[in-house]
């Protein structure tokens, strides 16, 4: 209290006896003001465009208006859902699919799910219904399995694939449905598989884990413009289904330690059509299949006209585009277009073994990009999977009529391996128009066994001898003699 009044004094006592200072004093503090202020605005004027273009990100545009895609739309939240994340939605989403199964007669309806984050417990489809993902939706899957209901094993697979018995289905399910449409402005199914995949390697599941999207006996499904990510198990499972169609989706799960995250697995499938997706997965991108075994084979129903064009793809566990192991049905008309597989273990696979009987058959792959692979094109006949042991070896696939023109690619290992068998021979195959650059310089890196077929033009690397050679009019150079000698001699 003293010491102020003092100061005071002192400073008064320096503003009389130094007159001329006060005013250089205070006309140095404007100075530094006016330098700051002039600093600030100097600043703010420079980095004036980027402040503002780093201020739009932040802010919001408007969400995009949700189109009106049949005759009478709901939202989720109508139904009492909230997008919170921790309140489970699964009862505003049986209540809005039940309200859309009463419009048949007008056409059906659509569902709506906003952005925020949706979580819920599987829930089942209905026919003539759109479910539409606004832009930063989340349907956000429930881990606790107790949520997840039990389902018999598929018929061709008389099994749950990873258990015995019944399996849980999936997060979104459909059975016998007509007219069902999945799609948005990219908004997204978090299967939250992480908890799944844990427990499978530690092997405190007692059931085969369930997809996140999974179609059965219907017709007539469309997906399209949403992001499917970190499924349980396979991604998006139609079984048994006619006319479905895949455009334009984004499929992501870790591309290590995420167990059987296949991106799309058409099965026992007829008229499908996957085009302009992306794939990034922990197992198979896509993987047509047809049933496993006995039960595949008493099943019988073949996956045929089966197209998937522009597809980009990585799979760093498995490979881009497969066909099998489970094939016991058939798999035939099939047709893969612009394909991208990069920094992957394998490019496209078929995969079989004795016990599945079947047949894959008129396979083509048409312009192909290999980027930085371990191996490209892999026929393996030796994949011993079984669920049980009442399979009949003696039920050999017959595998023919597969053809690669325009296969290119760098950065790949081993180009080709085709280890067909005694018992599983590889008919009818036919290279036209192939030119990979490898990574490793051995002997074989276009390796052969058990196969029969021709190469046509130019192909490097150059073919093995088990093939006959024709030149680029389709004149027969030589004929081989060798079509049943391995030059398998190396394994990745
Ligand atoms: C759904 O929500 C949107 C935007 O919040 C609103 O414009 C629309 O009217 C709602 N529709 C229904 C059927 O409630
Ligand atoms: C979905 O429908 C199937 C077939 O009717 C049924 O077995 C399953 O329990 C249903 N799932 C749910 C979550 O209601
Ligand atoms: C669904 O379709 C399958 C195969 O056609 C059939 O076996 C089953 O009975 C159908 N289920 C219902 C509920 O219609
Ligand atoms: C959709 O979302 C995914 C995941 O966020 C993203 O990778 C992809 O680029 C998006 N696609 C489009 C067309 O915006
Ligand atoms: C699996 O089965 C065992 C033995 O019946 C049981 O103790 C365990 O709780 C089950 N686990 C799950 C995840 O259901
Ligand atoms: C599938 O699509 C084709 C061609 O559009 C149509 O003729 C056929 O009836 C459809 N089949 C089913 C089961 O929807
Ligand atoms: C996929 O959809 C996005 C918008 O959602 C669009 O920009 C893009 O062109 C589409 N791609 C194809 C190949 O249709
Ligand atoms: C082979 O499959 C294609 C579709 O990929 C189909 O158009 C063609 O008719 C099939 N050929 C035979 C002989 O079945
Ligand atoms: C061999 O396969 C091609 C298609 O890749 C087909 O056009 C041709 O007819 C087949 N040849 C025989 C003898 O079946
Ligand atoms: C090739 O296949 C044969 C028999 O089908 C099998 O014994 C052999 O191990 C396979 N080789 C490789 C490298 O996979
Ligand atoms: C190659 O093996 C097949 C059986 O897989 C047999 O039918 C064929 O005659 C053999 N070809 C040659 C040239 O030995």
């Amino acid at each position: 209290m003293m010491v102020g009044p003092l100061t005071f004094r002192r400073v008064n006592h320096h503003r009389s006896e130094f007159k001329w200072w006060i005013p250089a004093f205070l006309s140095f503090r404007q100075t530094i003001l006016v330098a700051v202020w002039f600093t600030i605005f100097a600043v703010l004027f420079i980095w004036q465009k980027n402040l503002i273009d780093g201020l739009l990100m932040f802010r919001r545009p408007p969400p995009r208006p949700i189109p009106k895609l049949r005759p009478v739309a709901f939202n989720l939240t109508d139904f009492g859902g909230v997008g919170d994340g921790r309140t489970l939605n699964t009862k505003a989403f049986e209540e809005a699919i039940s309200s859309i199964s009463k419009l048949e007669k007008i056409g059906g309806g659509q569902l709506n799910v906003q952005a925020g984050y949706w979580l819920t417990a599987p829930f089942n489809l209905t026919s003539h219904m759109t479910l539409f993902l606004a832009q930063d939706a989340v349907i956000l899957a429930i881990q606790d399995e107790k949520y997840w209901t039990l389902m018999p094993p598929l018929p061709s697979y008389g099994f749950g694939r990873e258990h015995p018995g019944p399996r849980y289905g999936s997060l979104i399910h459909g059975q016998n449905v007509t007219d069902v449409v999945i799609t948005g402005h990219n908004g997204t199914i978090d299967g939250q598989g992480k908890a799944w995949w844990d427990k499978f390697r530690q092997k405190r599941l007692n059931h085969t884990r369930g997809p996140l999207v999974q179609i059965m006996w219907s017709s007539d499904i469309h997906i399209s413009h949403i992001t499917l990510r970190n499924s349980p198990f396979w991604t998006l499972h139609p079984f048994d289904c006619k006319n479905v169609s895949v455009t334009n989706v984004t499929i992501l799960a870790p591309v290590v330690g995420a167990p059987n995250t296949d991106g799309i697995d058409p099965d026992s499938c007829e008229n499908m059509v996957i085009e302009d997706c992306y794939i990034s997965v922990g197992d198979d991108g896509v993987a047509i299949k047809s049933g496993w075994n006995q039960y595949g084979i008493t099943y019988g129903r073949p996956s045929t006209n089966i197209l998937i064009r522009n597809v980009v793809i990585r799979s760093m566990v498995s490979a881009g585009v497969s066909i099998g192991s489970e094939m016991s049905g058939g798999v035939s008309n099939v047709r893969v277009e612009n394909l991208h597989v990069w920094n992957s273990r394998r490019g496209v696979r078929i995969k079989t073994s004795p016990g599945r009987g079947g047949y894959v058959r008129n396979i083509t792959y048409q312009n192909v990009m290999f980027d930085n692979l371990r191996v490209g094109i892999v026929i393996k006949t030796d994949y011993n999977e079984h669920p049980d042991e009442g399979y009949n070896p003696k039920a050999v696939p017959v595998l023919e009529d597969i053809s690669f023109t325009g296969i290119y690619g760098h950065g790949v290992r081993v180009p080709v391996r085709i280890n067909g068998s005694e018992e599983i021979p590889v008919k009818n195959v036919t290279f036209r128009d192939m030119s990979v650059g490898i990574t490793y310089k051995k002997k074989h890196i276009f390796q052969c066994a058990f196969v029969h077929g021709r190469v046509i033009g130019t192909i490097f690397p150059s073919p093995c001898e088990n093939l006959d050679r024709y030149d680029e009019q389709g004149q027969l150079i030589k004929r081989s003699e060798l079509q049943n000698i391995s030059n398998i001699d190396y394994d990745f």
